[in-house]
């Protein structure tokens, strides 16, 4: 597979609409039994936004993340070129997180993308998918058994 391309800071106005889509997303949160809203916004290389929000199950280990119901739909419309992706959740104090699941999600589509983890005020911290999935296992590794 080929090499990844150098990490390129997000434009300025790509931010804030990423920024923005994440927060709308989290209004359709299906989480009854949580009670824990998060909503994702997943920009591709193109400035396509896929957003998405957790939606849970009364079959509870059913119940999906934002950021993966996000992916799943941008995959599922044919776009896995992703630049970055912003969550959202309630939390006030923290920078909301991704799970490791998530992570790993993340990483089958590329190490070198961002990931924005945003506070309601709309603050936010920034690291890429290396970063937070540091000596991940990944497509290619399947490409090396001799
Ligand atoms: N959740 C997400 O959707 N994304 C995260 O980054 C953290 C957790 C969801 C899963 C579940 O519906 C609820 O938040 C509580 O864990």
């Amino acid at each position: 597979m080929a090499q990844e391309p150098p990490f390129r800071a997000l434009a300025p106005e790509h931010v804030q609409r990423l920024l923005r889509s994440c927060l709308e997303a989290k209004k359709s949160a299906y989480c009854p039994y949580s009670r824990f809203p998060v909503g994702a916004a997943l920009l591709t290389g193109d400035g396509r936004i896929f957003s998405g929000c957790n939606v849970e199950n009364a079959c509870y280990p059913l119940g999906i993340c934002a950021e993966r119901t996000a992916i799943q739909k941008a995959i599922s419309e044919g776009y896995k070129d992703f630049k970055a992706i912003a969550i959202a959740s309630d939390l006030e104090d923290e920078f909301i997180s991704p799970c490791g699941a998530c992570r790993q999600v993340m990483r089958e589509f590329g190490t070198n993308w961002a990931v924005y983890m945003t506070k309601p005020d709309g603050s936010y911290v920034v690291r890429t998918v290396e970063e937070l999935l540091p000596a991940s296992f990944g497509p290619e590794d399947l490409q090396k058994i001799k």
